[in-house]
């Protein structure tokens, strides 16, 4: 198994960015987490954190020749506007779970559109970093 897990824009900032909505946790100790559980399982994961959108959609566009066979994502603000990286996802075919920290329902109204979740296999919103780990677990026993 190949999984990749995609940051969208100012997740970089986690750690010190409204700690009060994201947490304290840093993206490194995010990716850290999954890498070590990846190790666990024998499993191929790569993590890649992006402001910009077009290096996003060149990353989902490169899974189709890098065998990926399993894409979590938290497209962050993207979600609510790219419909470019959306299509990317489409074009690979590949199963993806949709990862947010804060739960995106209980926020202001305009975070409560997603272009990606009626595409997803499933969504985690609200819990966290935790949210990363229960998606690689769920990934880890797919298929
Ligand atoms: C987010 C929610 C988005 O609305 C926001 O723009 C983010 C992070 C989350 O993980 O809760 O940057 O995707």
């Amino acid at each position: 198994k190949n999984i990749l897990v995609l940051h969208g824009p100012n997740l970089n900032l986690l750690g010190k960015r409204e700690p009060e909505v994201y947490g304290s946790v840093t993206l490194e100790e995010i990716n850290e987490n999954l890498l070590n559980l990846a190790k666990e399982s024998d499993i191929k994961l790569v993590a890649f954190q992006s402001n910009a959108e077009g290096e996003l959609i060149d990353r989902i566009q490169q899974a189709m020749g890098d065998n990926v066979d399993f894409i979590i994502i938290n497209p962050a603000a993207y979600t609510h506007t790219s419909i470019a990286m959306r299509d990317a996802l489409a074009a690979t075919r590949l199963p993806f779970i949709e990862v947010h920290l804060s739960n995106i329902f209980a926020r202001e109204s305009f975070r409560k559109e997603s272009y990606f979740s009626d595409l997803a296999l499933g969504v985690i919103s609200g819990l966290g970093a935790k949210g990363y780990e229960l998606a690689l677990k769920y990934a880890l026993t797919a298929r």
